[in-house]
């Protein structure tokens, strides 16, 4: 295992083994002063323990843990013992769990010498190392996942991920694009060709293949020997049912191509030995599944296209068929797209107005098919592609104003019971763990879009007594309304992709290629079955999907997966953290 390479930080690891009884590896995924996360990996190497294992050590600086995750924890003086979740009393022979927290530090931060396993001491005769660097450094010691698995819990913990050279090379050839160009971002497999290669305008000449022998390439030069790969799945039948700029080449019910010639094609890729080392993260379809809760009929918002796929299951049998082929790979980690806040923040006990826990039960519904169990799904992502931030810093949707609910009295609010991507992620985990899915589910967002910084960005919350005023004047996102998805004008980058940020966040990501664009502004012809969507034409009053606002969208923009420079420009610009 091995510290996460943080550049200008300090990146600290302390292994511990022992002949029998516990291995933790014990990691500063990042510092700042006075803060610090660290993850907490503890490897059972004596007998199965069940019922309940307690991992204690002593801090020997005066460090406090604030929160924690993945374990319950508590300090009295320098002692901190982490008790198992109530969920995962259990651990095998050879079995890992990986708590993790946010803790103070002044002075310094050494990483604690000794640990103990249910009373028995990691450290041992074999090894014990500390390692603090202050640059841009990782350590290593041990490799704990050869050989296509077993999985790890956060697969972005201790790892690398993969730089597209494609991407970087676009990235890198804009004035400034070298500030980003070596972040990593989503390989899109949004056609059959795109899996060979060289027929694809949006995703360049590498294949599949091409890509992960860069990827193990990658991996292989690292000192810590763990790279994340990220890939999209993204060719469903009739895809892109609410919406054109999207759609696809599989008619809505070529669901035998997508199986044969699609999902088996990749699934033999990826499954080669050759593969094994990788952290395969494979993010399931886009924009599918809650489609079939928010846009069918009786609902104003249904389209024929959603209406059709819903009454043919060619979603549910697709989504899962990916999950069952994939999620048999030992080294893969699916997690399912689950749109976002402003898509299916609604929670309600009427079905007419709930999407929330309607979503979560359709999602739960593919457990089960085509070989989708559970243990397949490590877990879902927000925000794919879309522009909702992580946080609204001045309001809140229980904000009153003027003596009335924002919730209910401003627009733009208009009764989602979230106002970003944190909350939403973590509410909605928790439903689809109700609903059915593993409580160690993680979830990912994507923040290559959703920095709203730049001039227009607010820095202080509204003193207007009018629900509207209050919120425009103090929201960051800057959308003319939730619905908007297409190239927003005055979007930036936001965070930095980054493991581990928040409890049960496993990473934020870049889906969404920075530069690419969302849908053409005019109809352009294309043999990617492509439409013209004009929720991408900024001159467009909008549909009942975004309740009649003005699109919000880009002028000129390419077809969608196409370079869009005046859009990549504009995301440095209105970067949030700034670049
Ligand atoms: C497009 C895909 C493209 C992806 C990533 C989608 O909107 O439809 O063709 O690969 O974005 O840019």
């Amino acid at each position: 295992m091995a510290a996460l390479s943080v550049a200008g930080v300090v990146a600290s690891t302390a292994t511990a083994n022992a002949a029998a009884g516990c291995r933790v590896s014990y990691q500063i995924a990042n510092q700042w002063q006075g803060g610090f996360g660290a993850n907490v990996t503890v490897t059972n190497l004596g007998d199965a323990i069940s019922g309940g294992w307690t991992l204690e050590w002593d801090f020997a600086a005066g460090q406090t843990v604030q929160s924690g995750w993945n374990g319950e924890f508590s300090q009295s003086g320098t002692r901190v013992t982490v008790r198992n979740p109530s969920w995962s009393a259990n651990l095998g022979t050879g079995a890992s769990v990986t708590p993790g927290f946010n803790g103070s530090w002044t002075g310094s931060n050494p990483v604690p010498v000794q640990f103990r396993l249910n009373g028995t001491v990691c450290t041992g005769n074999v090894d014990t190392t500390t390692t603090t660097t202050t640059t841009t450094t990782t350590t290593t010691t041990t490799g704990d996942n050869p050989g296509g698995g077993p999985r790890v819990d956060n697969p972005y913990v201790g790892a690398g991920v993969y730089v597209n050279p494609q991407w970087s090379r676009q990235a890198a050839a804009e004035p400034g694009g070298s500030r980003i160009a070596n972040q990593p971002t989503g390989v899109w497999l949004d056609r059959i060709s795109a899996i060979t290669g060289n027929g694809s305008p949006t995703t360049g000449s590498m294949g599949l293949s091409d890509h992960l022998d860069e990827a193990e390439k990658q991996r292989a030069a690292r000192a810590d020997g763990q790279l994340v790969f990220q890939f999209v799945v993204y060719n469903l039948p009739g895809r892109d049912c609410a919406a054109l700029a999207s759609n696809g080449e599989l008619k809505a019910d070529e669901i035998g191509r997508y199986k044969s010639e699609y999902i088996d094609k990749i699934a033999e890729i990826v499954s080669r030995p050759e593969y094994s080392k990788l952290r395969i993260v494979s993010v399931i379809e886009i924009d599918s599944l809650p489609n079939l809760v928010t846009n069918v009929s009786p609902r104003v918002t249904a389209t024929p296209q959603c209406d059709t796929m819903k009454a043919n299951g060619n979603y549910i049998d697709g989504v899962s068929y990916a999950l069952g082929k994939l999620g048999a790979i030992g080294n893969v980690y699916n997690y399912i797209d689950a749109a976002h806040h402003g898509w299916i923040g609604w929670g309600d006990t009427n079905p007419q107005y709930d999407n929330f826990f309607a979503s979560a039960k359709l999602f739960a519904s593919v457990l089960g098919r085509n070989g989708a169990t559970k243990d397949k799904v490590h877990g879902f992502i927000t925000n794919t592609a879309n522009y909702s931030p992580l946080e609204e810093p001045y309001w809140t949707v229980d904000d009153h104003v003027g003596g009335r609910p924002v919730k209910e009295s401003a627009k733009w609010v208009d009764w989602n019971d979230f106002n970003g991507e944190l909350g939403f992620a973590t509410a909605f985990r928790t439903e689809l763990v109700k609903q059915g899915f593993d409580s160690g589910i993680g979830m990912l967002i994507d923040t290559s879009r959703n920095g709203w910084g730049g001039q227009n960005r607010p820095t202080a919350k509204s003193t207007s007594t009018n629900p509207d005023t209050y919120i425009d004047e103090s929201r960051i996102d800057r959308r003319f309304q939730k619905g908007n998805w297409c190239n927003q004008s005055g979007a930036g980058l936001g965070e930095r992709p980054k493991a581990a940020p928040k409890p049960n966040i496993d990473a934020y990501v870049w889906i969404k290629p920075p530069g690419e664009s969302d849908g053409s502004s005019t109809y352009i012809p294309n043999d990617e079955g492509k439409g013209f969507d004009r929720m991408c034409d900024p001159t467009y009053g909008g549909n009942a999907r975004n309740g009649y606002n003005m699109s919000g969208a880009l002028p000129d923009a390419p077809l969608s997966g196409h370079w869009f420079s005046a859009q990549f420009q504009e995301l440095m610009r209105n970067a949030y953290p700034a670049l």
